[in-house]
């Protein structure tokens, strides 16, 4: 498959993030000791999405840094990271050789992963091809890899919250309709995004052979504050409404 052409401005858009604060930050990341879910480090033992991870075999597409992977990876899961941005691979390799948790990157995007069929207990993403990969040709590709009876878990912003979201932020007013709701091009860095309301991605999961299990709404705790980084969003408006989702589906069996 040709890789379609917002590959190539996100690709450069993350290869500057990359030189900016991601291969800066990755080493703390990779460090953590608690897997935690989105800009308010919702606990995993405490949501309990992901469960024992020991022995499965993982893909994460759009993995980045692997930090992810990485808490995979130490948890015993056998994992495969999959990113087009030779930067962030490049920091990926780098903690692989600092921490000896080693596992395969392969750049490719999350459209298109040159992996076989039905070869993975738990297709992953992080921001990664949950928002820029296009989610109908990325699903499909989840659907192959995925064996039946597998999982699918990623973790995406809220479309209330992109229903909402300006060039300033997340904003207590709609901004764009949700009807038609799928790319979404920022004008200054010329970004593509992929976003779809809850009914689009029910349909798209169930048509790809996927039962939804869960819909986890993340909200800031109480006194959360804003986060340092990740001002897009303040802590007061993820405490009112849920600025993240993390999607559970599993592939039907037979
Ligand atoms: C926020 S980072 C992911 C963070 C990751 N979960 C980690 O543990 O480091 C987003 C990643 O998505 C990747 N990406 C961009 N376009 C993609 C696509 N079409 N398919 C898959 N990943 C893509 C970028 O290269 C970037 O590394």
């Amino acid at each position: 498959m040709d890789r379609p052409d917002y590959v190539q401005q996100n690709v450069a858009n993350w290869t500057r993030a990359n030189a900016e604060y991601t291969d800066a930050s990755a080493g703390a990341a990779w460090a953590a000791e608690e897997i935690t879910w989105g800009v308010w480090q919702a606990r995993e033992s405490e949501l309990n999405v992901l469960g024992d991870v020991s022995g499965l075999d993982i893909v994460e597409l759009g993995c980045g840094t692997a930090y992810f992977s990485a808490w995979l990876a130490r948890r015993g899961a056998r994992v495969v990271g999959v990113d087009p941005t030779p930067a962030q691979l490049e920091t990926a390799r780098r903690l692989q050789r600092e921490t000896g948790i080693e596992f395969p990157l392969i750049e490719a995007i999350g459209e298109d992963v040159p992996l076989p069929d039905d070869s993975f207990d738990i297709v992953h993403s992080e921001y990664g091809a949950a928002i820029w990969a296009d989610p109908y040709k990325w699903i499909p590709e989840a659907a192959r890899l995925a064996r039946p009876g597998g999982r699918l878990v990623f973790l995406c912003n809220s479309p209330l919250s992109m229903l909402c979201m300006t060039m300033e932020g997340v904003g207590e007013q709609l901004v764009r309709p949700q009807l038609g709701m799928h790319t979404l091009e920022w004008e200054d860095t010329k970004e593509v995004e992929f976003h779809l309301g809850h009914g689009d991605w029910i349909d798209l999961l169930r048509a790809n052979g996927f039962e939804v299990e869960r819909l986890v709404e993340l909200f800031a705790p109480p006194a959360a504050e804003t986060h340092s980084y990740y001002k897009y969003v303040t802590a007061d408006w993820a405490s009112r409404w849920p600025a993240e989702d993390l999607w559970v589906a599993r592939l039907r069996d037979g």
